[in-house]
């Protein structure tokens, strides 16, 4: 629960998702659609990450995670990539005095390596001025893909196979959760992808096993409240069995 926004939410507390991850995507077509530059939508996309981080924190939701950049972004046009990471920098820099006067941790999650030494300075030094913080935890994921995120759990368990520490044998899907990004989160509940299209595109595909999918052909440079209330209200609205019966979910609700 984030402190520095009240929660005026009107749904019970209960049916909040406590991590709520989204693929902010529809940048691009915004821009084209009024005839400007692919990049003026994605600086209009920053807006947006501001006003969601807000609403995040008022309805009580305790992780946002945000795809920014995908392993795959690199594929794009040299020109688009380098202005974005351009953005990348200029909005680290100018949002973390905000997120931090509003108590939100900062976390970025990827392979940071790719990135030139500058940006991993700055995305050191946000996570650090945030980390006491006690709100929101707002993660971005930067340079990050899910086969990506699956292959490093899986050379840290076989550095402890080849270093003896355990055996191939006791390898299990808890061991292998211990060493994927988020693990020491709530998995996230409410996945949300704007921008019309109906796919993963390598985002969470360990994390998202059992999180309630949402899609809007809203672009996302246009997202706001309502479509984060649209998508909360949904949430609120369905029944998750995790495998068991409708009826054992029931029970188990009214504490049998
Ligand atoms: C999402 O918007 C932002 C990034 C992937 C960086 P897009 O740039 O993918 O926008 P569309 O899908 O082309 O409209
Ligand atoms: C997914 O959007 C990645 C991010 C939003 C950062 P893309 O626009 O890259 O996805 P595809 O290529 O349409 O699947
Ligand atoms: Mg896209």
């Amino acid at each position: 629960m984030s402190d520095a926004y009240p929660d005026n939410s009107t749904l019970s507390a209960s049916k909040v998702p406590r991590h709520v991850a989204i693929i902010m995507d529809g940048n691009g077509r915004w821009a084209e659609r009024r005839h400007m530059l692919r990049f003026t939508g994605h600086k209009a996309g920053v807006d947006a990450v501001r006003r969601v981080v807000e609403v995040a924190g008022k309805r009580g939701v305790e992780v946002l995670t945000l795809f920014a950049f995908s392993s795959e972004n690199w594929r794009r046009p040299k020109k688009e990539v380098g202005l974005l990471m351009d953005l990348f920098m200029v909005a680290l820099e100018r949002e973390v005095k905000r997120l931090n006067k509003n108590n939100v941790r900062l976390r970025i999650i990827g392979h940071l390596e790719g990135f030139s030494e500058k940006l991993q300075m700055r995305i050191h030094r946000a996570q650090t001025l945030t980390a006491g913080n006690t709100g929101l935890t707002l993660v971005v994921a930067a340079n990050y893909g899910g086969r990506w995120d699956i292959a490093q759990a899986a050379k840290q368990l076989a550095r402890r196979v080849e270093a003896g520490e355990i055996r191939a044998d006791d390898i299990d899907a808890e061991m292998m959760n211990a060493c994927m990004c988020l693990h020491d989160l709530p998995e996230p509940d409410l996945f949300i992808r704007s921008g019309g299209e109906m796919r993963i595109s390598n985002f969470l595909l360990w994390q998202l096993a059992y999180c309630e999918m949402y899609f809007t052909d809203i672009l996302w440079p246009d997202f706001n409240e309502g479509v984060i209330d649209d998508a909360l209200a949904s949430f609120a609205k369905r029944q998750r069995r995790f495998g068991r019966t409708g009826e054992q979910v029931v029970e188990g609700e009214g504490g049998a």
